[in-house]
């Protein structure tokens, strides 16, 4: 398919980051479209591993990678990390940032802290990575692109508009000290002159690609469930996360698109606070995430763990019209002998519904009615294909399949690049 987007169907962390750099290796150019540095993707490669924040998974597979308009993007941070691939002998002169992205100041840092610190116990858990401060000053019209800080002038006055206003919230609001004007525009002038070879028009470059009918991937990031329309607001993210925002987030049109894979793990993590109705009580939760080393890639929390969710898989085939589906970590279920999946929610009225609840305070009230699937015992490591793995693991993705009128195309085995399993 020329112009894909792969798309995490759940909370978050869902392997996406191993499932584009396989898909990688047939497309020539790859498109983060929305986010920052709150993403971790975890490539491992040959026993080398790799975790990407804001570059395209594409990047191990040497092609060409774009960070769209829809992204905000912290200099600091993505500097480090082009130096440290390139340190590992990866090669970064292919990655093309959209002028139209937005930046990550670091007031953005200090007030993501400060507010969730304000929160308390209705704190969102987010990543303080600055994302929801940027996003709103984005919304706001007072946010720094990309493209500001390669005009000296312009990046001072808009640094002091932003400054003036941000340190009045600091001081006044939080309670915390304000951010030095002195030194940030030498500062972010010499991120500039590094940052500049590589600015772009990428919502012309990606159309010139789909004109020459080169294959695209559309690197999604997070899960649909922290969309900030479609999520469990307001425990998402501040982005949109569904696969619609690739063109949002790219500058292209629906119309280019030609399909829609969304990446699942076989059960459920969610990283911060919020509603999770197959959420594991008890010991299995504990087994689970250490079986799974289930530890966030970019802030190394705990990340919750659940039995598979088959309502919101669903929520997130329609919102996202995912018409392929890959199921990743089928390895780790291995150990268990009985596998519950969430087929319904229990509702307050004491019905059962096969459909995402559209008001949250029915999504916070839903109770899990399971369907226990047989377990296979056994690892997984010597299959070659969906069709060879053991029956009862076969039965379970089967089982997905049938429930979500999805075909399952991929199935991941293990961490690495290599373990994942086709139809073939
Ligand atoms: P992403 O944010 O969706 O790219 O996912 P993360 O990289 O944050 O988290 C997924 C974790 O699971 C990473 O540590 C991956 O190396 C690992 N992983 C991905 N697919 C598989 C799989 O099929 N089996 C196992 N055991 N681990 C996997
Ligand atoms: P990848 O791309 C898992 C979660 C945070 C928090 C909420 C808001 O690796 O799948 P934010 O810092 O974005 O304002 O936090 O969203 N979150 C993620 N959880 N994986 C992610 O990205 C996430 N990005 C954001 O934990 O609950
Ligand atoms: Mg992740």
């Amino acid at each position: 398919m020329p112009a894909t987007v792969i798309v995490g169907a759940q909370w978050g962390d869902e392997g996406k980051g191993k499932i584009v750099d396989l898909l990688a290796r047939d497309s020539d150019l790859v498109c983060r479209y929305n986010g920052g540095p709150n993403a971790g993707h975890t490539i491992v490669a040959d026993g080398e591993t790799y975790k990407l924040k804001h570059i395209p998974s594409g990047i191990l597979q040497g092609k060409e990678c774009v960070i769209g308009a829809g992204c905000v993007v912290d200099p600091p941070v993505l500097i480090e990390e082009l130096d440290g691939l390139a340190s590992r002998g990866i090669e970064t002169g292919l990655v093309r940032l959209s002028g139209n992205a937005h930046l990550v100041m670091p007031w953005h840092l200090a007030i993501d802290r400060a507010s969730e610190r304000r929160l308390g116990k209705l704190a969102i858990g987010t990543t303080k990575r600055g994302i929801g401060p940027c996003y709103a000053d984005k919304a706001m019209r007072l946010g720094i692109r990309v493209q500001d800080i390669l005009d000296p002038k312009i990046l001072r006055q808009k640094i002091e508009v932003a400054l003036t206003e941000k340190n009045l919230w600091l001081e006044r609001v939080y309670g915390e000290r304000p951010i030095e004007l002195e030194g940030l525009v030498e500062q972010y002038e010499g991120y500039a002159t590094r940052l500049r070879p590589m600015i772009a028009d990428t919502s012309l470059l990606v159309d010139g690609a789909l004109r020459e009918g080169r294959r695209i991937l559309f690197d999604g990031a997070h899960g649909t469930l922290l969309d900030l329309d479609h999520g469990t607001y307001p425990f998402v993210t501040s982005s949109p996360t569904v696969a619609a925002g690739a063109g949002v987030g790219i500058g292209i049109g629906p119309s280019r698109i030609d399909s829609v894979i969304g990446v699942a793990k076989s059960y459920v993590t969610r990283v911060g606070q919020g509603p999770f109705p197959s959420e594991i009580e008890g010991p299995d939760q504990e087994r689970l995430r250490e079986l799974g080393g289930e530890y966030g890639t970019v802030t190394g929390r705990e990340r919750r763990c659940g039995w598979l969710d088959l309502v919101a898989l669903r929520y997130a085939v329609r919102v996202n019209g995912i018409d392929r589906l890959a199921l990743t970590k089928l390895d780790v279920l291995s150990h268990f002998s009985a596998l519950p999946v969430c087929v319904r929610y229990r509702t307050r009225d004491r019905s059962e519904t096969h459909d995402f609840p559209a008001h949250q305070s029915d999504f916070h009230a839903a109770k899990p009615v399971y369907e226990v699937l047989e377990g296979w015992n056994e690892p997984l490591d010597g299959c070659s294909s969906v069709a060879g793995l053991p029956d009862a693991a076969r039965a379970y993705v089967e089982f997905v399949e049938s429930e979500l009128d999805v075909e399952v195309t991929l199935v991941g085995t293990g961490a690495e690049r290599s373990s994942v399993l086709t139809r073939a």
